[in-house]
């Protein structure tokens, strides 16, 4: 029997690796894309794959999105919330709609999405896959927006997993550490455009931070782990009949979790030092 699964945010990066890398082992893929030109190139990866628009901050695009795929098929073998934006800031300065950005797309999109299809997910074996990451720890400054937006859904969906009816539904938590993907320029992009307005003052206290950040992130874009490496741990998760609650994926999102452990002072000073050190 066929096994569909929902990737959203598939339109580059992570999304798109997974969605062809599940195609070709044989899963029906409804791939969420924004973009005619995004829906047209995931179609011709391989033809097991749907390009369906999605918004997951629209409750009409999901809408949408869930009518057509429920004309189709009855049953969603797995939900992966893979959507997402990576904001950050000082706290002191940070725009509140920013704030509310990063929350809408990475918090309240995945329950938004897990509310439309639980219907759809009523067999033994279904899962939701959320791509998290290791900012889920809350260790990294100047991007707690991002982090907190990544706690935020692990939160939610352990509650979830709890509360639910759905006999066997599992839901895991990916938590990848640095992917070379598009998401470090569009983040870069998004902070400066979002900072242009901001107060001399913020500039003038904070200059040497958000330099440094943004040089960081920007170089991630050429280091770190593979999208590969994550669309196989997926395939892994996919198929595997008693999957782990969350995985870590590369050394420094097991890095982040042992700073996570710590006593928070420990921790904190660690991190502050750390930065210190790299921001000269
Ligand atoms: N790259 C990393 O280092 C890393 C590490 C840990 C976790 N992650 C997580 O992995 C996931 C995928 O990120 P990526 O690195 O592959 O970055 P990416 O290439 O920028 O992919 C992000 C995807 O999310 C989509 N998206 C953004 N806003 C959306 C919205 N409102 N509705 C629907 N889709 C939306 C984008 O679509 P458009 O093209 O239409 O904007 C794009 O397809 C994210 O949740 C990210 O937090 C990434």
């Amino acid at each position: 029997m066929d096994k569909y699964i929902i990737i959203t945010g598939a339109s580059s990066g992570l999304g798109k690796e997974t969605a062809k890398k599940l195609a070709q082992e044989g899963y029906k893929i409804f791939a969420g894309v924004r973009k005619q030109q995004d829906k047209e190139s995931l179609e011709s990866i391989h033809p097991n794959i749907t390009g369906i628009f999605l918004d997951v901050t629209n409750e009409e695009s999901v809408q949408k999105a869930f009518d057509i795929i429920s004309q189709q098929t009855k049953e969603i073998f797995a939900l992966i919330n893979n959507a997402g934006i990576a904001l950050g800031g000082p706290v002191e300065y940070l725009p509140i709609e920013m704030l509310k950005k990063q929350f809408d797309v990475n918090v309240f999109g995945a329950i938004l999405m897990a509310q439309k299809f639980l219907p759809l997910m009523n067999s033994k074996d279904n899962r939701i896959l959320n791509i998290s990451s290791m900012a889920s720890y809350g260790v990294f400054p100047f991007v707690s927006p991002y982090c907190a937006s990544k706690r935020a859904l692990d939160m939610f969906f352990n509650s979830l997993l709890i509360e639910c009816k759905h006999k066997n539904l599992k839901i895991i938590s990916i938590k990848p550490g640095v992917v070379s993907t598009p998401i470090w320029n569009k983040s870069v992009d998004a902070c400066e455009e979002a900072f242009e307005n901001v107060s001399q003052e913020c500039r003038e206290k904070y200059e040497k931070e958000l330099l440094f950040l943004a040089q960081n992130a920007r170089k991630n874009t050429q280091k770190g782990l593979k999208s590969e490496d994550i669309a196989n741990l997926v395939s892994k998760i996919l198929s595997s009949k008693n999957p782990k609650l969350s995985y870590n994926v590369g050394k420094d999102s097991y890095t982040a979790r042992f700073l996570s452990l710590l006593p928070q002072r420990l921790c904190n000073m660690l991190v502050k030092t750390g930065l210190k050190c790299r921001i000269k």
